[in-house]
């Protein structure tokens, strides 16, 4: 029998097997366990849990009956406010260590954590539907997926009306419940349509990147703002945490300002400040979502936005006017060093960084800290139930 010391940052157990660190999925800390040692390595190992002798107060019963073999969601044994905690302790540890940064880290909550996501990819293999099994080709059979709206679980009770064998699809569910499908397959599609667009309000289905039904994009509506997005555009997954994130974003443009809204999509943030800034240049690599963004520029109504197709890190040095504050929401990767030296020349007064990975945000921030004093931090539940975070820092110029 041992004790779990901790959770590591992606919600497994540690303890220590021979005085080597071993990670433990579904072991919650301070539990007494009785446990299997399934993989070695020099640095590590990892054990299956056998049995719990001794229950954490902070578990709960997973509510998804896939949880145990799907791996979509890593925290669904803790109860969702130690979800946070984990989250907080992680986001604060990493930016301690590789930013050097100790502050107070302000938490938004999801609202509802169940029924958040707006997209979902599903894997279709020899007629079957489910998800792959993480770094594996197994699939993990599924009839729902209790983290996804309830449009798309109720597409996926019909997906053998697509009649695929083998495929991926990504469903995507708006304001209005419509969906937006999209489908990678080298099958002969042949799709029961009448049986489909009768049940399900469908705007469009994209088959390897061609519309064969409807439209390739439709429209979301997030704060009265709306938003076209194309089937191979980014949107953010979760509407009511995106919603946040807005409030917090507005709250911190200076009226009148120049902004620059840098890895823009498809001009969420650049529509959300339009009206509180004198101007706001937004950059975007993929060429349907910078089409997406001049699309939404006109429906919203915001005159004083310039969207501009390409690289970000090397196009925000191209803008001439002088700004005042740097929106950032990079990729996983966060900057490169070019961005981040053109960021640090071009000296904006404020800027809002967005980060979906913790380890990037903190190596852009410690960078960023030589000219830059972190006046808040917020970490946001976007990924309930997932070992995932969102965060937004607010910078000042030092
Ligand atoms: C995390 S998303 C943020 C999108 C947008 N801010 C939003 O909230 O919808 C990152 C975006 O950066 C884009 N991207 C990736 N690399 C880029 C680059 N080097 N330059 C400009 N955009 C890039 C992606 O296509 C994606 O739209």
């Amino acid at each position: 029998m041992t004790k779990v010391e901790k959770l590591d940052h992606f919600g497994r157990g540690i303890i220590y097997d021979n005085n080597k660190i071993t990670f433990i999925n579904n072991a919650l800390p301070n539990e007494e366990i009785d446990y299997e040692i399934i993989k070695e390595t020099k640095k590590y190992k990892e054990a299956k849990l056998i049995k719990i002798i001794v229950k954490s107060n902070k578990r709960t019963k997973p509510f998804c009956s896939f949880y145990h073999e799907c791996g979509g969601c890593h925290l669904q044994h803790l109860k969702y406010k130690d979800t946070l905690e984990l989250k907080k302790e992680k986001l604060s540890e990493i930016l301690s260590k590789y930013a050097h940064l100790d502050k107070n880290i302000e938490v938004i909550e999801n609202e509802n954590p169940f029924n958040y996501r707006n997209k979902l990819s599903l894997q279709i293999k020899n007629g079957k539907v489910g998800f792959l099994k993480e770094k594996t080709h197994t699939l993990i059979e599924i009839d729902k997926c209790l983290i996804a709206k309830d449009a798309i679980n109720e597409l996926i009770k019909d997906i053998k009306y697509f009649n695929l064998k083998n495929a991926s699809i990504t469903i995507r569910c708006n304001y209005n419940n419509e969906l937006l499908i999209s489908i990678k397959s080298s099958d002969k599609v042949n799709i029961d349509y009448d049986v489909l667009t009768t049940k399900h309000k469908i705007v469009g289905i994209v088959l390897n990147d061609e519309a064969i039904y409807g439209d390739n994009k439709f429209i979301d509506i997030i704060d009265k703002n709306l938003f076209q997005i194309s089937y191979n555009s980014f949107f953010q997954i979760n509407p009511y945490v995106t919603n946040k994130l807005f409030s917090i974003i507005k709250n911190n443009i200076n009226n009148d300002s120049v902004v620059a809204d840098l890895f823009c999509g498809v001009g969420t943030f650049s529509i959300v400040v339009s009206k509180y800034s004198k101007k706001v240049y937004g950059i975007e690599i993929v060429k349907n979502a910078i089409l997406n963004a001049l699309i939404n520029k006109k429906m919203n109504k915001c005159e004083n936005i310039d969207f501009c197709l390409g690289d970000a890190n090397k196009q925000v040095f191209k803008i001439k006017e002088k700004i005042d504050t740097i929106i950032l929401d990079p990729p996983r990767k966060g900057l490169t060093k070019e961005g981040l030296e053109s960021i640090l020349k071009l000296k904006p007064q404020k800027i809002i960084y967005i980060s979906c990975d913790p380890m990037t945000l903190a190596r852009d921030l410690k960078k960023l800290k030589e000219n830059y004093e972190v006046k808040k931090i917020y970490l946001l539940d976007m990924f309930s139930y997932t070992y995932h975070l969102e965060s937004l820092c607010i910078l000042d110029l030092k």
